[in-house]
């Protein structure tokens, strides 16, 4: 079966009551035909579900069909993209260990690295997105397992995958990507040798705002440490949550689609108007790693950053002035979102480490929703034309 058609027919088994909708499995925990099934469930003589820390059919399905989008052999869900993130960090890493990671990564990825991992003896050598000799310096002996996002929020910055895992292979270290703004569709990291993909669920995936979830998919040998980790330590998604994002992923290929489509028509417009300093998107033939860009993914992303190259003023009348994008912090949605970096999701770090990442005061993230784009042209023109 082709990828789209997988995404929809992707279902559990249909229940004795032979619904046609995926129903939502409301429940804890799961009962047993006799004493002696309950023992064989537990000691593993028999499969299936217990517990719904542990698994749930509704959480099933939606691995399966992940899996299924990024050919990967195994995977985990959790309560959210950060908790995704913080398992795998911490199934797979112990005092004395060492990370390797990018510089410019979500602000919370950036804190537990920085503040809670250290607490724990992990130790961690960052690098600049585009620095290859840096990339590979930083390993020690030590290194356990390097961390990256591509394309990197808000800088829109493209790491070379084969690279990365040609090195991380040389230096026996797992290599996790986190691949919430490129999605499935777009991209499929373990293709390119990474050992396990990670995503904010909340994002492209809901792709309309309602709810939170995380996953991770890969190789079983590195999913099964963190489903270990997570079954006993409890950030595990909600079965609502789980039917609510698999039902999603029916309409996510169409929907990434149009993303796509609107976010290249604007960034080219954008381009091409002489009020704005600098556009960022992928998929425009002036990104320093254009040709990376088309090597590693299929379309460019729904997200475009640009620098008005104006005040924090100037800017913020500009914002206050669009009709159309919402002004909030997250992204992925079928509503077009405009964000300010530097006060709101990356206002922690400091202003040299905002700098590192390339973000400035001027810098916007649009994320590109499903509007009609031509409406999108005509509210952004209108916020120009009063910029000095
Ligand atoms: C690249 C990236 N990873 C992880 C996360 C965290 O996801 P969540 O908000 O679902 O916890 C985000 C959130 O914006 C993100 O942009």
């Amino acid at each position: 079966m082709k990828e789209d058609t997988k995404a929809i027919r992707g279902q559990i088994d249909r229940t004795a009551y032979r619904e046609h909708s995926v129903p939502m499995f409301l429940t804890s925990s799961f009962v047993y035909n006799s004493a002696e099934h309950a023992e064989r469930m537990f000691n593993g003589e028999e499969k299936g579900d217990i517990y719904s820390r542990f698994t749930n059919p509704n959480t099933t399905e939606l691995i399966n069909k992940f899996c299924q989008l990024e050919e990967a052999e195994d995977g985990i869900v959790t309560a959210s993209g950060m908790a995704a993130v913080f398992n795998t960090l911490a199934a797979h890493l112990k005092s004395g260990d060492h990370l390797v990671a990018c510089s410019s990564l979500f602000g919370n990825t950036n804190y537990i690295i920085k503040n809670i991992l250290p607490t724990w003896g992990i130790d961690y050598t960052l690098v600049d997105a585009s620095d290859q000799k840096g990339w590979a310096e930083a390993f020690q002996p030590n290194t356990k397992m390097v961390l990256i996002e591509t394309p990197t929020n808000p800088g829109l910055e493209i790491l070379d995958l084969s690279f990365l895992s040609a090195l991380c292979k040389k230096h026996d270290a797992i290599f996790c990507v986190d691949n919430c703004f490129a999605t499935p569709i777009l991209q499929k990291p373990l293709l390119f040798g990474a050992d396990l993909s990670i995503h904010s669920a909340t994002k492209w995936t809901d792709g309309q705002g309602r709810v939170l979830g995380g996953i991770v998919v890969g190789k079983k040998e590195y999913t099964q440490p963190i489903f270990d980790f997570l079954r006993r330590t409890g950030a595990s998604l909600s079965p609502f949550n789980a039917w609510l994002l698999s039902k999603s992923i029916e309409t996510l290929g169409l929907r990434m689609e149009r993303h796509c489509s609107n976010a290249l028509r604007l960034a080219e417009h954008l381009e091409a108007h002489g009020k704005i300093k600098r556009v960022r998107y992928p998929f425009l033939s002036s990104h320093p790693q254009h040709e990376l860009a088309k090597k590693q993914m299929k379309y460019g992303g729904g997200i475009i950053t640009v620098d008005l190259g104006n005040s924090k003023k100037e800017v913020f009348d500009f914002i206050n002035r669009l009709t159309i994008p919402s002004i909030t912090a997250n992204l992925g949605d079928s509503r077009t979102i405009v964000t300010h970096p530097a006060t709101t999701t990356h206002s922690k770090l400091s202003t040299e480490e905002q700098e590192s990442s390339d973000i400035y005061i001027s810098t916007l993230r649009l994320s590109v929703g499903l509007e009609n784009v031509e409406d999108l042209i005509e509210d952004i023109d209108h916020a120009l034309t009063q910029l000095s």
